[in-house]
């Protein structure tokens, strides 16, 4: 019973550090976008003969209203990418499934998966595709449906179909992880296109080998492509088919020693993914996908985890599946917020530096010019004043002379009268 509490139920789930990042970042730029917008509406208001601001820097903010707009639109869509890579047959697919709680990627023996198979969350809550080849949705109502839609299909190996399924059941899809599912790096030639198409903005990857054999050639130079072209990429191992050593109790330990000390060599020494082999320990995992689905999918139907002929060590098995998706998520949000809102959250700044420096330009030329303009105002003034006092004392003098000139006409009058 104790294992059929989920590891990740929504509140504890480290993705929610992705989540949580992802949803303030977004509310920062709608900030970012009013405080541009009114900045641009305010600048587009000013007199046209103003002289306070250039085509240039109105043309800066103008832009950057553009700018932020496509970065909110890049945010929406951000996601936390893992991509599953092995051998075929290894089980991929069937991780996959484990991860999401249901059988929804096609699986089974022999070349299963031939081409990319990307799952993501649906918004609308219904399970459809979309692949290269036609831009229509196709609706998918089951995994044998599915598997068929993509065995017609004419597309290559590099090529991905988008699989979008209801996230009730499968809180990865909901919390915004999107799972890639790849054919078997040991089939295909293009190994090289499949790193510039699939991997360059993968924050984890996860190598599905084979316990029952051992890390293959191929399955190393693939992960030695990888990180030629990412600087350190996060990297776990997982050595599924487990259960196989259930049937051979007298080698487990061995064989487990055997592939621990090969697989943190690979990771420490070889790919220098890891830096310590305490770290790269951390990494690999020993599991069987097929036993975890079968759990899941029993446990789904409120059934016991384990009915059936289960093999043994089958709980310490699930536990370390269960290990490993704990591990997977801090790892995959911390790693996402770091890459993805990093670059938002410096272009960011950059905008709004950009803005602010127009504005305060812009205030700069206002107050210069309003102190030039009151300067001339109180020279007006002072010259008036001088005219008005000039004109007091005309006014003034006029008056004595005036009145001088009255009196001496009195005075001559008089005199002339008298004489
Ligand atoms: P391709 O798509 O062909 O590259 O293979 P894949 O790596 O996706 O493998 P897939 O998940 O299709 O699994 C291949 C077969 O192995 C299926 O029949 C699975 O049921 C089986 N299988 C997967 N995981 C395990 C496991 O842990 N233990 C055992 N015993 N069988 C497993
Ligand atoms: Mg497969």
């Amino acid at each position: 019973n104790s294992l059929s509490i989920s590891p990740t139920t929504a509140l504890q789930s480290p993705l929610q550090i992705f989540v949580r990042a992802k949803k303030r970042i977004n509310d920062i730029y709608g900030e970012v976008e009013l405080y541009v917008g009114d900045s641009c509406k305010f600048l587009l208001g000013l007199p046209k003969d103003s002289d306070l601001i250039t085509k240039e820097e109105l043309t800066v903010v103008d832009s950057h209203g553009e700018k932020v707009k496509g970065i909110r639109e890049v945010l929406s869509r951000d996601h936390m990418k893992v991509a599953f890579f092995g051998r075929t047959s290894n089980g991929k697919s069937t991780v996959i499934n484990s991860m999401l709680r249901e059988r929804i990627l096609p699986s089974g023996i022999g070349h299963t998966t031939n081409c990319f198979i990307q799952v993501e969350g649906s918004e609308n809550g219904e399970s459809y595709l979309i692949s290269e080849d036609s831009a229509d949705r196709k609706n998918v109502k089951s995994v044998s449906q599915l598997a068929h839609s993509l065995c017609t299909g004419s597309l290559g190996d590099s090529s991905l179909v988008r699989v979008y399924w209801p996230t009730d059941k499968c809180p990865l899809l909901r919390d915004d992880v999107v799972l890639v599912d790849s054919p078997g790096i040991d089939v295909s030639p293009n190994l090289d296109s499949w790193i510039d198409r699939h991997c360059l903005d993968a924050d984890v990857f996860v190598l599905v080998a084979n316990s029952e054999s051992t890390l293959m050639l191929t399955e190393k130079n693939f992960f030695f492509k990888v990180s030629a072209r990412l600087s350190k990429p996060n990297v776990f191992v997982l050595n599924n088919r487990w259960d196989a050593s259930a049937s051979e109790p007298e080698f487990l330990e061995e064989v487990r020693r055997q592939h621990l000390l090969r697989t943190v060599d690979f990771l420490v020494d070889e790919l220098k993914v890891c830096a310590t082999r305490t770290e790269a320990e951390q990494r690999v995992f020993f599991v069987s996908a097929k036993e975890v689905l079968q759990a899941r999918i029993n446990e789904f139907k409120g059934l016991p985890i384990n009915t059936g002929v289960v093999a043994d060590g089958f709980h310490g098995r699930y536990f370390e599946f269960q290990d490993f998706e704990r591990k997977f998520e801090e790892c995959i949000s911390k790693s996402a917020v770091r890459t993805k809102f990093n670059q938002h959250t410096k272009r960011g700044k950059a905008i709004v530096g950009d803005t602010r420096n127009v504005m305060e330009v812009l205030l700069e030329r206002a107050s210069t010019k309003r102190a030039a303009k009151s300067q001339s105002r109180r020279e007006v003034l002072d010259h008036l004043d001088f005219t008005e006092k000039q004109l007091q004392l005309v006014t003034v003098e006029m008056k004595d002379k005036i009145c001088k000139m009255v009196e001496e006409v009195e005075h001559k009058v008089s005199k002339a009268l008298n004489d």
